[in-house]
C-alpha cells in the first residue's frame, strides 16, 4: 500500500470513530462571537508572497510590508472585489520583529517594513476606509512556523503565555481577524492549550473593539500527515466551540497536484465535515490560488467551483493587480459566490463516482449541494435547490460527455436533503421532498420538466453544452475540468 493510501485509510478509520460520537443528529454549536454566519471571504499573503522580507530594489512591491497589504486592499476595492464580499486582507507570517518589547512584552511590528510601533494600527485604519478588515497571524506554539515570536512562552505549557497581552494588542490595533497556527507545540497538547487564545479574545474584548474572526490551524497538525506518527482523533466539538474557521489538512501549493490532494482528503472526510460545517464554524481547505502560476484555466475553474460548493472560506492569495481578466471573472462569478454564501452553508458531498464512463485514466465525480431556494415559503414545505457539479479527474485524451439520471443522483443525496431540512428546523420535510423525487419517472419527459437547469459558469463556458430535460443531465467536461449547474424546482 502506498503512503497516500495508508494515510487515507488511517483518516477514514478516524472519521468513523469521530462520526460514531454524533448519531444524535444535533447541529454543533459554534464559537459565540456573532461572526462568520456565511463563509468569510478576502485575501491573504501566504501562498503568493510567503515570507519574503527582502524589500530592496524592485522587490519592494513583493515583500511582506505595509505597502503590500495597502496595495492589495486598494486594488481589491478598485476591481470590485470588496463590494462582492472579499472584505478581509490578512497578514500571514513574518510581520514582526524577532523579539518582543523587552519591557512591555508586546509584539513589535517590524520597524522598517511596517513603519514602526503604530504601523499596523495605521494600516488597519487605512483599510477600514476602504471597507476592508485587517487580519494578522500568530501561532499556538512558542514560535510561528517561520520562527517569529508566537503566543506561548514555554514549550507545551500555558505558563507565562502571551494570550492576554496579544489579544489586547490586536484589539488596540483594530485587527479583525486572527490566524492561529500550530507549529512548535506537540500536536496532542494543542486541544488543552490552544483554546486558551479563544478565551483570551473573548475576555479581553472591550465594548468599542471590533470582534476578531478566529481561524485555527492547530487542528490540522493533529489530523494530517504532518505528524504521521501522531495522527489522532480531533475533538471537532471543541474546535467548533473555539474557532470560526479551522484548517484541517496540509498547506495548499500552487499546483493542481496540491489541489487534488486536498480534494481527495476532503472527500474522505465529507461525513464529518457535513456534521460540523455551517454558520459560525467552517472547515477551511486553504487558500484560493486562482491568479497564481500553477493552474490551467480548467483547473482554476474546478478549484473555484469546489471551494464555492463546499461553502469554504474564500481567501485568495495572488497579486490582485496582476490578475488576468478571466481570473477576475472567475473569482467574481456571482453565481458561484451566491452558492458559496448560501444560508444553509452545507458542504457539497461527492455522491457518485464513475470510473467506467471513460476508458482513459481518471474518474468522473458527481458533487451535490442543496441550497436554500429563492422563493421563501415561510413555514410551508420547501425542498432545496440542488447544485450539481461533474468533476473529471482524467488528464489524458479529449473532453468527455457524461450523462446521469437526475433522479438517481438526488436519491443518493438523501443525507443532504435531511441536513437541509434539519437546518431549516423542519426535519420532517426531508421525507416529503424525497417522495417528490421518487415520483419523477426516469424516462418520462413529463415530470422532469419540473427542474429549471442553469449553468453557473455559463458566461465562461466555451465548450459544447447539452442540458437535457429528459431525466438525464448531460454535460461535456474537459480533463481536469468541471461543469456546474443549479437545478431549481418549478413549483
Ligand atoms: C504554515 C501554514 C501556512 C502559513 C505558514 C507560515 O505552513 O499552514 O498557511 O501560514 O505556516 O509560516
Amino acid at each position: 500500500m502506498d503512503w497516500f493510501k495508508l494515510k487515507m485509510l488511517k483518516l477514514s478509520i478516524l472519521s468513523f470513530v469521530t462520526i460514531s460520537y454524533y448519531l444524535d443528529g444535533s447541529f454543533v454549536s459554534a464559537l459565540d462571537n456573532g461572526l462568520a454566519r456565511t463563509p468569510p471571504m478576502g485575501w491573504i499573503s501566504w501562498v503568493r508572497f510567503t515570507c519574503d522580507i527582502n524589500c530592496a530594489g524592485s522587490n519592494k512591491l513583493n515583500c511582506i510590508s505595509y505597502e503590500l497589504y495597502e496595495r492589495m486592499a486598494r486594488s481589491m476595492k478598485d476591481k470590485g472585489f470588496v463590494d462582492l464580499g472579499y472584505n478581509y486582507v490578512n497578514i500571514d507570517d513574518c510581520w514582526s520583529e524577532f523579539e518582543r518589547d523587552e519591557l512591555t512584552k508586546r509584539l513589535v511590528p517590524h520597524k522598517e517594513r511596517f513603519r514602526g510601533n503604530d504601523g499596523i494600527k495605521e494600516l488597519a485604519s487605512t483599510l477600514r476606509e476602504l471597507n476592508v478588515k485587517l487580519g494578522i497571524y500568530g501561532d499556538c506554539g512558542t514560535q510561528t512556523c517561520a520562527k517569529y515570536p508566537a503566543q506561548l512562552s514555554k514549550f507545551d505549557s500555558l505558563e507565562g503565555n502571551f494570550y492576554k497581552i496579544d489579544a489586547e494588542t490586536f484589539y488596540s490595533w483594530g485587527i479583525e481577524s486572527f490566524k492561529f497556527d500550530g507549529c512548535y507545540i506537540t500536536p496532542n497538547k494543542s486541544e488543552q492549550i490552544c483554546p486558551g487564545m479563544s478565551k483570551a479574545l473573548e475576555l479581553n474584548k472591550k465594548d468599542n473593539n471590533k470582534p476578531i474572526l478566529l481561524t485555527c490551524e492547530w487542528p490540522s497538525y493533529m489530523a494530517t500527515f504532518r505528524h504521521p506518527e501522531t495522527i489522532m482523533p480531533v475533538d471537532w466539538d471543541l474546535v467548533k466551540r473555539s474557532c470560526n474557521l479551522w484548517r484541517h489538512f496540509e498547506d495548499i501549493y500552487d499546483s493542481w497536484l496540491s489541489v487534488e490532494t486536498i480534494i481527495d482528503y476532503c472527500i474522505s472526510m465529507q461525513d464529518v465535515i457535513l456534521k460540523y460545517h455551517g454558520p459560525g464554524g467552517w472547515f477551511d481547505p486553504d487558500q484560493i490560488i486562482v491568479g497564481g502560476f500553477g493552474l490551467s484555466r480548467d483547473q482554476a475553474r474546478a478549484h473555484m467551483v469546489l471551494w464555492s460548493i463546499w461553502s469554504a472560506p474564500l481567501f485568495m492569495s495572488n497579486d490582485v493587480e496582476k490578475l488576468q481578466p478571466w481570473e477576475v471573472e472567475l473569482l467574481q462569478n456571482r453565481n458561484l459566490i451566491s452558492v458559496n454564501q448560501d444560508q444553509l452553508g452545507i458542504w457539497a458531498q461527492m455522491v457518485h463516482e464513475d470510473g467506467k464512463a471513460v476508458w482513459s485514466m481518471g474518474k468522473l465525480q458527481v458533487f451535490v449541494k442543496p441550497t436554500r431556494p429563492k422563493q421563501d415559503t415561510g413555514s410551508q414545505l420547501f425542498c432545496p435547490d440542488f447544485v450539481i457539479a461533474y468533476l473529471y479527474r482524467g488528464s489524458l485524451g479529449n473532453s468527455i460527455k457524461f450523462s446521469i439520471n437526475i433522479r438517481q443522483i438526488l436519491l443518493k443525496s438523501d443525507k443532504l436533503i435531511q441536513e437541509a431540512s434539519n437546518r431549516q428546523g423542519h426535519p420532517e420535510w426531508a421525507k416529503k421532498c424525497l417522495d417528490r423525487i421518487i415520483a419523477i419517472e426516469p424516462d418520462s419527459n413529463k415530470n422532469i420538466k419540473g427542474f429549471h437547469v442553469k449553468d453557473l459558469l455559463d458566461s465562461l463556458a466555451d465548450s459544447e453544452q447539452e442540458l437535457s430535460i429528459d431525466g438525464y443531465l448531460t454535460l461535456v467536461v474537459n480533463p481536469t475540468g468541471i461543469r456546474v449547474v443549479k437545478l431549481t424546482e418549478n413549483v
